[in-house]
């Protein structure tokens, strides 16, 4: 079992980059192999113009980074997630990488490729109030329906007052090793 953590913040080692890693020691706790994506490290444009049907799309820019950092999501059975809430939704970085796929997930191989893959969703944010995940979690949720995937759990933690601070955070990050955990169990019941 393989699980790839994208992380679409551009500060390594900082409050999103730290939540995922606790997801992803409690997956390997659960035996899985795990790897990581700086989004930030890669040219991944916004996406060119497509046909309406799905089943029929290009990707017109097909030459930068993201197809085969497709394959590399592709290849594992866990994708997680993870960024900071900007501007009430996804990074930046990862709006493209998700709106790439807009290319790709209505076709043969790609569309049975997405089908029963497992996601797990966390985001950090600036605000106090824990709602402030769902400008993440809410349109994530659907995503992975539409990818006709299985949504494994989320977890979003507030960084309120700025800093490096998740990393302080024990409860946060055992929540977050426990999520991991738990979705490579659930992951390999299927
Ligand atoms: C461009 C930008 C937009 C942001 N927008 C929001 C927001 O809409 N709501 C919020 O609660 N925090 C917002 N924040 C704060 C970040 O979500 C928060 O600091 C987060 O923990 C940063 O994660 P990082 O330390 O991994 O980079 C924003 C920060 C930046 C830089």
């Amino acid at each position: 079992m393989k699980v790839l953590a994208l992380i679409g913040s551009p500060r390594k080692n900082w409050n999103t980059d730290t939540l995922a890693d606790a997801v992803l020691k409690g997956a390997k706790e659960a035996g899985a192999r795990v790897e990581k994506i700086y989004l930030d490290d890669y040219n991944i444009r916004p996406i060119a113009e497509v046909c309406d049907d799905r089943r029929k799309r290009e990707d017109l820019r097909a030459d930068d980074d993201f197809p085969g950092l497709l394959e590399q999501s592709l290849d594992a059975d866990i994708v997680l997630w993870s960024t900071p809430v900007y501007w009430q939704g996804v990074s930046a970085q990862m709006k493209c990488f998700i709106d790439r796929l807009s290319s790709y997930f209505g076709r043969p191989p790609y569309a049975q490729r997405f089908e029963g893959k497992g996601h797990i969703v966390v985001c950090t944010y600036g605000r106090k109030e824990p709602e402030t995940a769902r400008w993440v979690t809410g349109p994530m949720k659907v995503t992975v329906e539409v990818l006709r995937g299985r949504y494994l759990g989320d977890l979003g933690a507030s960084t309120s007052g700025g800093g490096n601070r998740i990393r302080q955070m024990p409860d946060v990050l055992s929540a977050a090793q426990e999520l991991g955990k738990k979705a490579v169990q659930k992951m390999a019941e299927k």
